[in-house]
Order: structure tokens, then sequence, then C-alpha cells
């Protein structure tokens, strides 16, 4: 198989940010993409590990190595933990970027005015990765815009040491966030770029994994 002992770590779903022990801030984000991603990575014979925030996908391999986690904090450690030993990595999870400053150790309590809760910034994980990331190593990073699509995503494969970034667009019907389908731009480093149709999630991973095979050959 053509990724047979390829190491291969995934981030996929939400993250949720606790506020206090009852409520958190999260986002839309289904897991759908990152799950037919691992299992996609899977089928080709790579060795997964999927790190996954809150959500009700389900992997259709046993051989994918599951780590659940909640917050952007967790999935910062889990993924600095397993970056060393991975050929590649994908980060699908939509992370959340400001976490509650404090979180109450008791239920925040429901007052007659209104309430501010203070955000701080959390770390960018694809940023950091792409920081420690080493000559043979294959970074892939996904972008989710809803305006100047290309050049954001350009902005952020540069700025965050990425060989390929998928850019979705909210714009395009059926794309992004909780459909089965999606429709993507790859972009690599050399600024290279191919407008794939709207697809099923499965489809669409295969085109990534494609591409990836082909940067992990290099
Ligand atoms: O900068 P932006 O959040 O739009 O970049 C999206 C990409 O960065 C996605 O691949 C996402 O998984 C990753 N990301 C991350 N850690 C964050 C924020 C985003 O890994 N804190």
């Amino acid at each position: 198989l053509p990724l047979t002992d390829q190491k291969i770590l995934v981030t996929a779903g939400p993250t949720y940010e606790a506020i206090d022990p009852v409520r958190f801030i999260g986002n839309h984000s289904s897991g759908k993409m990152g799950f037919a991603l691992a299992d996609e990575l899977a089928s080709l014979g790579a060795d997964v590990t999927l790190i996954a925030g809150p959500t009700a996908q389900i992997s259709k391999y046993h051989s994918i190595k599951r780590i659940d986690v909640v917050s952007a904090a967790d999935m910062l450690t889990q993924c600095l933990e397993h970056f060393t030993d991975a050929n590649a990595c994908v980060m699908c999870a939509a992370v959340a970027d400001y976490t509650p400053a404090h979180v109450s150790a008791q239920k925040i309590k429901k007052h007659d005015d209104g309430l501010n809760i203070q955000l701080k910034k959390t770390t960018d994980i694809l940023k950091t990765l792409g920081q420690q990331k080493r000559a043979n190593q294959v970074l892939v990073g996904f972008a989710l815009e809803t305006q100047n699509e290309e050049q954001y995503a350009i902005d952020k494969l540069q700025k965050k040491n990425l060989d390929l970034i998928v850019l979705n667009s909210l714009n395009d019907e059926g794309a992004g966030f909780k459909n089965d389908t999606n429709k993507v731009t790859l972009i690599d480093r050399s600024l290279n770029k191919t407008t794939y149709d709207l697809k099923n999630k499965t489809e669409v991973a295969h085109d990534i994994c494609v591409k990836l095979t082909q940067l992990l050959k290099k």
C-alpha cells in the first residue's frame, strides 16, 4: 500500500473551552472531514493517530489510534507528544482561537445585568508544529475562509511553514463544517493550485491523500 510504514497524525473536530463546570465555548465543526481523512489514510496503509475533539464520529478502521481531547490546550499537549514520531501531520481540527482567561470553579450564577467573560489567546498548534518541523516531515493545514480566500490561505501556508493547505470556503454551497460534502482548493509551497468539484468528504479525503502521498515521496 502507498502509505505503509508512514506514521500520520490527524486532528479532527472542535475544541471546547470551559467557562465553568457546566458551560463552554465551542464551534460547529462536526469532525467529519478529519475522520474521513483518518479513514482514507488508514485504508492506504498509514499508521494513523487521530487526536479528536468532542465529536460523535466513529472511525472505520480499528488500526486508527484515537486520542480524545476536549480543549485546545489538551490538543496541543497530545500533538506535541506525537509529532516527533510522525512522517506527516494533517491538522483538520477547528481549534478555538480564544479560551476563558479564568475558569470558574463554581457554576456562574445568573444576575440581572450582563456578563463579561475575558478571553485569552490559545496557542496556534499548527504554527507551533511548523516551527518544530524537520525537513522530511510533511505538514498539512486547513483554512476555512469567508473572504479573500486564496490570499489568506497562502498567508497561512507561509506563516505556519506548511507544505500544503486545504482551502474551503463558506461561500461555496455544500462546503465546510456540517455537510457531508466539501469543495476544496489545494495549494502547495510552490503555490501550485488545484481546485476540485463539490464531493463527498470521503472523496475529498482521497484527493488530499493523493497529494500528501506525492509530497511524502519527494
Ligand atoms: O489560522 P487559522 O485558525 O485559520 O488556521 C487554520 C489551521 O490552523 C487549521 O489547520 C487548524 O487545525 C490549525 N489551528 C491550530 N491551532 C489553533 C488554530 C488553528 O492547529 N489554535
